[in-house]
């Protein structure tokens, strides 16, 4: 369809029907379809070795996710993803967690935050690609992209480290950041609130983004902004079972009393668990394909020269559709490709030049110490020659003397007779 016989929205006029059509069915389908297709969810455990990661997770779903202890002496941090198949009622559910390895263990960690970053980037580069190919499968497509990362503050009850803004700001333009506080059975209630506020003034300060539960919608509105003024929350997490007024609960025993994992009057485990599954877990995985991936494909496509508007740049103006940027790629890579030849051309003449000047040179010398031995040779052969000549005129000599000595003994002999 050529531009001009785009359909305006102003063009379309409000119609009133008559009788029960039946698409009001729509958003039932809408809903029995994703059912069925199931959903994926990734989450990101970021917090150093042993700060409860794989106890939340466990905690949070209930159940017992195969995880090891980490080592400390890694040197560099390292992702480790596990998906899992899980299913409530009849909604299926594809959860990958993925633990960071050795975070923060390493004396130098400045570049922490890039196996993270580039993990991140490296989800979104496979479902653009996908999204870009000629046939694709973005239907069975598995999403591996993250939506959303558990930050595990360290429950110090003093401020952030310089390693959390780091990281957290390095990260918030590419996933959905919630700020946990871990292990939080180890702070006062008092410390908790100083801390909480400490925090929160921390991350203001350095301009990071953490993600805010969603006032827009307003079933979810009210809860969502009471939430987000809880934030971080300050989480337990626990594998063990206690039995509290015959009931068996999640808890953490100590020799003082016990601390009951889902208790809202010891920990923020159920806000946490409300808002990140009850609540807010489409919201995530909508924001970060809408606000993360968008971001990060706007950048992507621009740095491989696609523009939405035509634009002026140092070559001359950028086009706007698929096939021209393609076509003036193709081009700039063409053209790259032969200024590579005739620079490799030229480099080949000249080294053939220098080998030929190489070769000459030699062969001159070479020239030079056969006229020298030659001549050499000649003068040596001359003084032989001299030397044999001079030998032989000495022999010739002697066998004359000889001859004549000879002959006048014969003479001498024959008088005598
Ligand atoms: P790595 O994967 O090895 O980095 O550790 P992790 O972060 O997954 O920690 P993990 O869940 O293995 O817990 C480490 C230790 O902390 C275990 O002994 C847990 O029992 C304990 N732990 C976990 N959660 C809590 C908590 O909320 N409070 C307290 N006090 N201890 C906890
Ligand atoms: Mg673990």
């Amino acid at each position: 369809m050529a531009a001009a016989d785009v359909l305006k929205p102003s063009e379309m006029k409000p119609h009133t029907l008559t009788g029960h059509v039946g698409f009001d069915s729509l958003p039932d389908q809408l809903v029995n379809k994703s059912v069925c297709q199931g959903f994926c969810f990734n989450i990101l455990c970021l917090g150093e070795t042993g700060i409860g990661k794989s106890t939340l997770m466990d905690t949070l779903f209930n159940t017992h996710f195969d995880s090891t202890p980490s080592t400390h002496d890694l040197p560099g941090v390292k992702l480790k993803a596990n998906t899992y198949e899980l299913q409530e009622s009849n909604v299926r559910l594809k959860l990958t967690v993925v633990d960071s390895v050795a975070f923060g263990d390493q004396i130098n960690k400045e570049e922490t935050w890039k196996p993270i970053v580039d993990y991140i980037d490296a989800q979104f580069t496979a479902y653009l690609h996908e999204e870009l190919m000629i046939k694709r499968s973005l239907f069975n497509y598995h999403d591996t992209r993250i939506h959303t990362c558990l930050y595990f503050i360290a429950p110090t009850g003093h401020s952030l480290k310089a390693l959390d803004l780091v990281t957290m700001k390095k990260l918030d333009s590419k996933v959905n950041i919630i700020p946990v506080i871990a292990k939080a059975d180890t702070i006062t209630k008092a410390e908790l609130h100083k801390f909480k506020a400490k925090i929160m003034s921390e991350l203001m300060t350095n301009g990071v983004q953490i993600y805010q539960f969603p006032t827009d919608d307003e079933t979810v509105a009210e809860i969502n902004a009471t939430m987000n003024s809880h934030i971080p929350f300050a989480v337990v997490g626990s594998d063990d079972e206690v039995k509290i007024a015959n009931k068996m609960v999640k808890a953490r025993q100590y020799p003082w009393g016990t601390v009951q994992v889902e208790n809202e009057n010891h920990c923020d485990f159920v806000k946490l668990r409300e808002m990140l599954i009850r609540t807010n877990m489409e919201d995530l995985r909508e924001t970060t394909h809408k606000r993360h991936f968008e971001l990060f494909r706007r950048h992507r496509l621009e740095e491989m020269g696609f523009s939405d508007s035509e634009s002026k740049s140092n070559s001359g103006y950028i086009p706007v559709s698929l096939s021209e940027t393609y076509e003036l790629k193709r081009q700039q890579h063409l053209s790259e490709l032969q200024k590579r030849e005739e620079e490799m051309r030229q480099t080949f003449v000249i080294r053939v030049k220098e080998k030929e000047a190489e070769l000459k040179e030699a062969e001159k010398e070479l020239h030079a110490r056969f006229d020298a031995l030659k001549k050499q040779h000649g003068e040596e052969k001359k003084k032989i020659d001299d030397s044999k000549k001079k030998l032989e005129d000495e022999m010739n000599a002697f066998q004359q003397k000889k001859a004549t000595i000879a002959s006048q003994s014969a003479t001498l002999g024959k008088k005598k007779k």
